[in-house]
């Protein structure tokens, strides 16, 4: 079959790059979607069972640090829109192991910019109706901080920011035009990797877009971030690592909804632009966790709060930036998108999700991974 399109999504098998893959795989058949990853700890192909089969799919194990490897599968697909998802993610992993994610995030982006230049500056229309979207985090930015530590009605308002929990810490918030201030390991890397990203434009003139999203939430996520980790304690009853006292912001986004920005960005975003992505939707860790244990609780059927006494302060995380607050304003003028999922269900869809997927939560905790993450947490 003559497919329309030819995409590579990287990192198809991680937590958001599943979402993508399955929406672009079903609403798109007339797409060839392939899936390019190399399955670190983070990737999993039980992820995406149900489209693995689907004619228009093809998953290709490879290091996006491979640039041969990547030049070639691009040669051989006719490749002519990359979405770049492939990252090493963890904050916590970067302070024990930040050359891995130098390597990763850095060089694997530079190796998947330089191959999309080599393949299609052989093509006689080179760029013309081709696209390189780059996935990137809102921490880029650094940290806002808290002004209002009880909250205040947010200066914008969307679908979601109409439900009763959707309150803003602090009077400022991060836009496109705001300068990068990094200070994670993590953070650090997936900075270097946007300025290379828009240096292939400003140099070479690569059709690139860049989306800085922020925190995501939703099934598939691996249990080290912290959602699914605590609805797996919770259940387990085991303690629940609050860092610090809890009092760190973050503004959630349920991963369709982020899914659903990647795929209108991919077709009608401006080359060349960036956008950030965000939930309208902050949350202090402590009031998060105190909504987590409550959900799983009465779905299972527990008294309510019957587990509160599992929270459990410990060290703080080294650097951890206090506030995250994404303004998505422009996203939403520009293109019309905005979260459709109200934080109370996506939550409760979540918690559903990971209580009734035991078996694949079992599955990613056991083994390799148990050991590092009991290596990680022995310090507390
Ligand atoms: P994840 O850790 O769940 O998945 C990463 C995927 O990339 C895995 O499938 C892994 O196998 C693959 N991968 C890693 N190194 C690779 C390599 N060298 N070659 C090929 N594949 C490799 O990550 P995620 O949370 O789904 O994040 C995906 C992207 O979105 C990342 O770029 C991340 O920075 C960005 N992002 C994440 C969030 C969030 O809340 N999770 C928010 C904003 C942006
Ligand atoms: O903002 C976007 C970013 O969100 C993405 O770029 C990252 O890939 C993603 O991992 C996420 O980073 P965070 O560090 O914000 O997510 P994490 O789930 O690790 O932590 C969320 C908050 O909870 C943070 O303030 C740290 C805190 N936390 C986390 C863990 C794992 C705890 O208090 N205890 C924990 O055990």
């Amino acid at each position: 079959m003559e497919y329309k399109r030819s995409i590579i999504i990287t990192g198809g098998a991680g937590f958001i790059g599943s979402h993508v893959v399955r929406l672009f795989v079903n609403k798109y058949p007339d797409y060839r979607i392939i899936n390019l990853d190399c399955l670190t700890y983070a990737g999993n192909l039980a992820n995406l069972k149900d489209i693995e089969d689907k004619p228009n799919y093809r998953f290709a194990k490879l290091d996006i640090c491979d640039f041969e490897g990547v030049l070639a599968l691009m040669k051989e697909e006719k490749v002519d829109g990359i979405i770049h998802l492939a990252a090493e993610s963890h904050v916590d992993r970067s302070i024990k192991d930040p050359f891995t994610f130098a390597r990763t995030n850095v060089m694997g982006t530079l190796s998947m910019l330089q191959a999309a230049k080599v393949y299609w500056d052989t093509l006689p229309e080179k760029y013309e109706g081709k696209r390189f979207y780059h996935i990137s985090t809102d921490e880029v930015y650094g940290a806002l901080e808290v002004t209002d530590p009880s909250g205040v009605e947010p200066p914008f308002t969307t679908k979601a920011s109409s439900g009763k929990h959707h309150l803003a810490y602090g009077k400022k918030f991060f836009t496109e035009d705001l300068g990068y201030r990094p200070h994670s390991p993590y953070s650090a890397a997936k900075a270097s990797s946007d300025h290379f990203v828009r240096a292939y434009h400003d140099t070479y003139g690569l059709p690139t877009v860049v989306t800085n999203c922020s925190n995501n939430y939703g099934p598939y996520q691996f249990p080290e971030k912290l959602i699914p980790l605590f609805i797996n304690n919770i259940r387990h009853r085991k303690p629940l690592p609050v860092y610090g006292k809890g009092e760190n912001v973050r503004d959630w986004l349920y991963v369709e909804d982020h899914a659903r920005a990647i795929d209108l960005i991919f077709h009608e975003g401006k080359t060349a632009e960036t956008y950030n992505i965000g939930g309208f939707n902050e949350w202090k860790n402590i009031d998060l966790i105190k909504v987590l244990i409550n959900t799983v609780d009465d779905l299972l059927g527990r008294s309510e709060g019957e587990d509160m006494g599992l929270i459990t302060f410990v060290t703080d995380r080294a650097g951890h930036d206090l506030r995250y607050a994404i303004d998505s304003t422009k996203l939403q003028k520009e293109l019309g998108w905005e979260p459709s999922l109200q934080f109370e269900e996506g939550i409760r869809r979540t918690v559903k999700w990971y209580l009734d997927n035991q078996d694949w939560l079992d599955n990613v905790t056991s083994g390799d991974y148990q050991k590092y993450y009991e290596k990680m947490y022995s310090n507390r």
